[in-house]
């Protein structure tokens, strides 16, 4: 098969890596890609939210299949058209994606289908929010309905830092359209777990569970970012949880998507909160978590193209993925001064003593290569440095022995990736 993977980050790189090892592919495309997917996959120049642009490629090189790997073209329709196009693709329709492009249309989804998740309202008016919020006390929750890169959630401990929020989407637009809409919502306690499926209309079928840390610094303190490192599986979604997950939250919320005539096809990705009294939505994500996406595919024994194909095709009541036990984890090296500002193009040296480790893969983030053909770091997160080890405090330590041989004076790591799961197992 002819495959063309859509996006450019470590998410993609581990896709590529883990299609470019099947016998069914014949020939690997990445756009735009990036200099680790290189070694995996021919990259062409074609930005991932590009539709235009990507489905004329995928028609005039006769791809068989596309994956499509960022929620953006996902939520703009990038595999309607695709699917238009007679070209097999897997990724929700646009319709499908609201799950991740409107936090309203999701928390209806929720309630309408009494999917346990924090209670909320919706609006349109900064005014009725302000009343709303005023009404319900601290700690609050305030939500751009909209995609907004990661930004649009406060969680707000006063009722001053709530109403700031609102003003800063609604009367500021810091989130643009996205923030025309608000969900304010309840605070809920309890700890974080990401939960993922894939799912083809109809079937769901369960991949794995992993936690990540958002925050920059140790002890998860300070400004929010993409993922500075996670793991999988999670020790907190023990098998009680995870069947709770599958019958209280996976299996109903492709049931609503079905009845409310927009089936799912692609990954599912749950944010769960589990509570005093069970696991609860925080949100859903219509693509695979990144850095979550590349510990759980470390962890994948079978081929997981053929899933990948199943979930478009609506066969994945047919298909069974075999796991290694192990525990991956993976530890993001990034640019001094992300998320703030940064240096682009700073000269990563060496990564060969890293990647010669056993059970040790380097996902390559953010990262180009200069006239000289030497590898450079183009983003904010550039480097998953991922490792396999019997448990997640095994897994850390590799992970942690190979970034330590890598050479990149302008690259930075949190420390402690994994202390909370090291902590419940010992
Ligand atoms: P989201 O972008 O919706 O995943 O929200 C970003 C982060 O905000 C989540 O990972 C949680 O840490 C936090 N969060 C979102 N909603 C809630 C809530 N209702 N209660 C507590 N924390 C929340
Ligand atoms: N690591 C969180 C996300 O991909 O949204």
């Amino acid at each position: 098969m002819r495959i063309l993977v859509v996006g450019s980050g470590g998410r993609e790189h581990a896709l590529c890596w883990s299609i470019a090892s099947s016998p069914l592919c014949s020939a690997l495309y990445c756009a735009p890609g990036n200099a680790g997917i290189a070694q995996d996959a021919t990259c062409v120049p074609i930005g991932a939210e590009d539709i235009a642009g990507i489905v004329k490629f995928a028609r005039e090189e006769a791809m068989d299949f596309v994956v499509v790997g960022p929620e953006a073209p996902l939520v703009a329709g990038m595999a309607d058209r695709l699917r238009d196009a007679g070209i097999k693709t897997f990724g929700p329709s646009a319709a499908a994606a609201r799950l991740e492009g409107s936090k309203g249309f999701s928390k209806d989804i929720c309630r309408n289908y009494g999917i346990p998740t924090a209670d909320y309202e919706r609006f349109t008016d900064a005014d009725a929010a302000k009343a709303y919020i005023q009404e319900k006390g601290a700690p609050i929750v305030v939500k751009a309905d909209g995609l907004a890169a990661g930004k649009g959630v406060t969680v707000a401990q006063t009722v001053e830092e709530a109403l700031a929020a609102v003003d800063a989407a609604m009367t500021d637009k810091t989130f643009g359209d996205a923030g025309a809409e608000l969900v304010v919502e309840e605070f809920m306690e309890g700890e974080e777990l990401s939960f993922f499926a894939l799912v083809d209309g109809e079937t769901a079928l369960p991949l794995a569970s992993a936690q990540d840390h958002k925050a920059v610094g140790e002890g998860d303190t300070g400004p929010n970012t993409g993922g500075m490192g996670a793991y999988s599986p999670a020790p907190v979604a023990t098998e009680a949880v995870e069947q709770s997950i599958i019958d209280t939250i996976l299996n109903p919320t492709v049931a609503a998507m079905k009845a409310e005539g927009c089936p799912f096809q692609g990954v599912l990705f749950i944010g769960l909160m589990i509570t005093a009294t069970g696991p609860k939505v925080i949100e859903y994500n219509v693509r695979f978590g990144d850095p979550e996406c590349q510990v759980m595919l470390m962890r994948v024994m079978s081929d997981f193209l053929p899933g990948l194909i199943a979930s478009a095709d609506g066969q994945l009541d047919r298909f069974h993925l075999r796991w290694y036990p192990e525990t991956a984890l993976n530890v993001v090296l990034a640019s001094k001064g992300y998320p703030g500002s940064y240096d682009k193009g700073t000269p990563i040296t060496d990564l060969s003593k890293a990647v010669a480790l056993e059970d040790v893969t380097i996902f390559h983030a953010g990262t180009g290569r200069d006239a000289e053909g030497q590898l450079t770091a183009t983003g904010g997160r550039v480097l998953n440095v991922t490792a396999l080890g019997a448990d997640t405090a095994e897994a850390q330590k590799r992970a942690y022995e190979a970034v330590d041989l890598v050479e990149w004076e302008n690259g930075f790591c949190r420390g402690d990736i994994g202390w909370r799961a090291i902590d419940r197992q010992t």
